[in-house]
């Protein structure tokens, strides 16, 4: 396999891991929060390696849509979906969050963990993702805020340049006006700091063999490319402090 861009997003792809904070207790959370049962059809904007999907589609039982901008991501997800034996419950495709290929009032509820925070027209992502859902469904999104503000400048273009944010992270009421704009009522909000015992689910969504899988490919691109190790070591150091800014919310909306 030839080595993949040194972007964050490629790099996850290449490694075959993708997370939002908060783990799969988070995504636990949103399920419930947006009333996902076994008859649901649900959509999973930016659904990257496909973790989610899979998790809704084998545990819930649920049909789902997972959508994601990169190739890269939809393979990998295609590829989980076969192992993980997801079946005819899930597909995957192509899609940016901000053009939503699909007719309004589709979907009985839309997930979208840690995706609009990396896009610079929020909005348009949440519209997107209102429009598709039906009325009375539901949709809910776990996205990075500043828990703390203002944040320093150094943090915050720590923050941009490691993980490629294309603008800057909102506060919490600024997520909830736009679920408002986007004509969603009934806002149910949870804000969350980072917690090391709650983070350490992230490992839950992945299986060992996916771990093994994951710390071999790291480790091979570690040995054979120069510039991997450069990127690594640039973004090695957590600056002192992030967390005390940096947290979460979820935030779910009814149609
Ligand atoms: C932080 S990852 C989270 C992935 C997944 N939701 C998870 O929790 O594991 C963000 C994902 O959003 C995708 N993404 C970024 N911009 C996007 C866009 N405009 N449309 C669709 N997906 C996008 C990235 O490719 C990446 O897979």
């Amino acid at each position: 396999m030839a080595d993949p861009e040194l972007s964050y997003f490629e790099l996850q792809a290449y490694i075959g891991t993708t997370k939002h904070m908060g783990g799969l207790e988070t995504t636990k959370e949103l399920i419930e929060l947006c009333r996902i049962s076994r008859d649901s059809y649900v959509l999973d904007v930016g659904c990257g390696v496909g973790a989610t999907a899979c998790y809704l589609a084998r545990k819930i039982g649920c049909r789902v849509v997972g959508v994601d901008l990169r190739q890269s991501m939809i393979a990998r997800a295609e590829e989980r979906a076969r192992r993980e034996g997801a079946g005819d419950r899930v597909e995957f495709k192509v899609a940016d969050a901000q053009h939503l290929p699909f007719a309004d009032a589709l979907f009985d509820a839309v997930l979208c963990e840690s995706v609009a925070t990396f896009i610079a027209d929020k909005q348009r992502v949440v519209n997107e993702c209102a429009r598709v859902t039906k009325p009375g469904g539901y949709v809910g999104f776990n996205e990075e805020v500043w828990i703390k503000t203002p944040p320093p400048g150094p943090l915050v273009e720590f923050v941009r340049r490691t993980w490629d944010i294309e603008s800057d992270v909102p506060s919490a009421e600024a997520w909830v006006k736009m679920l408002q704009e986007a004509g969603l009522k009934d806002i149910e909000v949870r804000i969350y700091e980072f917690d090391a015992r709650r983070e350490s689910t992230q490992v839950r969504r992945y299986h060992w063999r996916d771990m093994w899988r994951m710390f071999y490919r790291t480790l091979l691109l570690y040995i054979r490319n120069p510039a991997f190790r450069k990127y690594m070591a640039e973004r090695r150091r957590t600056p002192q402090g992030l967390f005390d800014y940096l947290g979460y919310g979820l935030f779910v909306g009814g149609k």
